[in-house]
């Protein structure tokens, strides 16, 4: 069990936190939402110790042991994967090395031998003898195959270095486990991986994340931070959904109830506290007048961008059409003959485990890239947009935001662009337009 006692973090003047009181316990798995800024990540990093609060305490059932996956996928590049993966045990990861180094001296004294005898017994303790084919398993899990378990950190892609972290932080059955946005970066095939993981683990989890469909599948339980407090719900992502909705709903009718009574007891009491014979009946209205308090209703803080998508015009029939595409890249055929037609209506996901071969086949479409074979066509009434996966080239240079964009819109007016950048959540107030 980890809870939180009257935890208040302040940042400057602002209140991140104030006085939050929450208990997470075993068997059980939280959904930690909240708006971007809210302060999940900063929750978790108080939760784990990382950072400290202004008042207030963190406690966890001693001998407890915590895991944490963070956002930083860096700190490990100059290790191997599996030592990566060990890692995640601190004390066990310890172990192995202490021991190595005695046995990698040439003068072994007779202490060397006692401390060695030592290691060697914790270690069984802790089944570190199954320690490295554990981390395989949890490594094969997630699609990271065996031919990699010795590289190093630095030479993996992004998401497989994000599936070796996930590893890191299961490994070793921890008590509890702190995630912060884990989906992020994994293929569906390693996102399902770990839907049923999280499923079948026994003890606490407390999981980030801004997608809903993960957070309905996994979650016991959804603790919502808003306005500085985190208010516990028994249930999944759409339990809340809706349970917000209807606390809010109830909040109104009830206030609807009370101001109906109000108005009726201000009508006695300006009718009769002149009529004698009346006045004390309208004094104990006006006492219970005073007793009537409307409750506060303050609706989530979240905002939602505005996203209108309209077409310039009605399209054809005819959308893509793409017939026997093949390319071959540094002597691997990444696309064999491809061949399909998109119709009026459709929309089509584009999933699996190659990378390489949906951005290729994007870049292909976008006119960035040559196929080796086959052709492709798009319908003269369409146009296309594009959001690359790698989209660091579009920001090299120094625009302000809006004149970044304005680049792109067909009407070239500042106060349109701001309005539309306004809808998606860029406040002119916080950002440097
Ligand atoms: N060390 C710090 N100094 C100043 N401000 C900070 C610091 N750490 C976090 N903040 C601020 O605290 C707020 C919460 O940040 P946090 O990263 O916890 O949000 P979040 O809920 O995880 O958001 P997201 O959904 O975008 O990941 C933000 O406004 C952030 O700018
Ligand atoms: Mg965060």
């Amino acid at each position: 069990m980890i809870s939180a006692n009257n935890v208040t973090l302040r940042i400057g003047k602002k209140a991140l936190f104030e006085d939050v009181n929450i208990k997470f316990t075993e068997g059980n798995c939280y959904g930690l939402i909240g708006a971007n800024g809210a302060g999940k990540s900063t929750f978790l990093k108080i939760l784990s110790g990382e950072l400290d609060s202004t008042n207030g305490d963190i406690a966890v059932t001693p001998g407890q042991r915590l895991s944490f996956l963070k956002q930083d996928h860096f700190q490990y590049d100059e290790y191997t994967v599996l030592d990566t993966v060990i890692m995640g045990n601190a004390r066990l990861y310890e172990i192995m090395k202490e021991k190595d180094a005695i046995y990698a001296k040439e003068d072994f004294s007779d202490e060397d031998g006692i401390r060695a005898s030592e290691l060697e017994a914790e270690f069984a303790d802790m089944d570190g003898w199954e320690a490295e084919s554990d981390a395989a398993t949890l490594l094969n899990g997630l699609g990271i195959e065996t031919d990699l378990h010795y590289s190093v950190m630095k030479d993996l892609l992004g998401a497989q270095k994000v599936k070796v972290l996930l590893a890191q932080a299961l490994f070793g059955n921890p008590d509890i486990l702190l995630l912060d946005e884990p989906t992020n970066h994994l293929d569906l095939d390693a996102i399902a991986w770990l839907e049923e993981f999280l499923i079948n683990f026994n003890n606490t989890v407390i999981v980030v994340s801004h997608d809903r469909y993960f957070l309905n599948k996994v979650c016991t339980h959804t603790a919502d931070i808003d306005y500085a407090k985190i208010q516990l719900y028994a249930g999944n992502y759409d339990f809340w959904y809706e349970s917000s909705q209807l606390l809010i709903r109830q909040m109104k009718e009830a206030n609807k109830k009370k101001e109906e009574k109000i108005k009726e007891l201000q009508e006695f009491i300006s009718r009769f506290s002149a009529n004698a014979s009346k006045s004390k009946q309208a004094t104990s209205r006006k006492r219970a007048l005073e007793k009537i308090e409307l409750d506060e209703i303050r609706p989530s803080s979240r905002k939602y961008p505005y996203i209108d998508f309209r077409p310039n015009r009605e399209i054809g029939n005819e959308i893509l059409m793409v017939e026997n595409l093949s390319k071959t890249i540094d002597g691997v055929k990444v696309l064999d003959d491809i061949t399909f037609t998109l119709g009026h209506n459709d929309k089509i996901a584009f999933v699996g485990g190659n990378e390489q071969a949906k951005t290729l086949f994007f870049k292909i479409l976008m006119g960035e890239m040559e196929p080796d074979e086959g052709t492709f066509k798009w319908g003269v009434t369409t146009s296309q947009a594009y959001f690359p996966k790698d989209n660091t080239e579009e920001f090299d240079n120094d625009l302000t935001i809006v004149d970044w964009l304005t680049q792109f819109s067909e009407i070239k007016d500042a106060t349109y662009v701001r309005g539309f950048l306004g809808r998606m959540l860029f406040m002119i107030s916080t950002s440097p337009l």
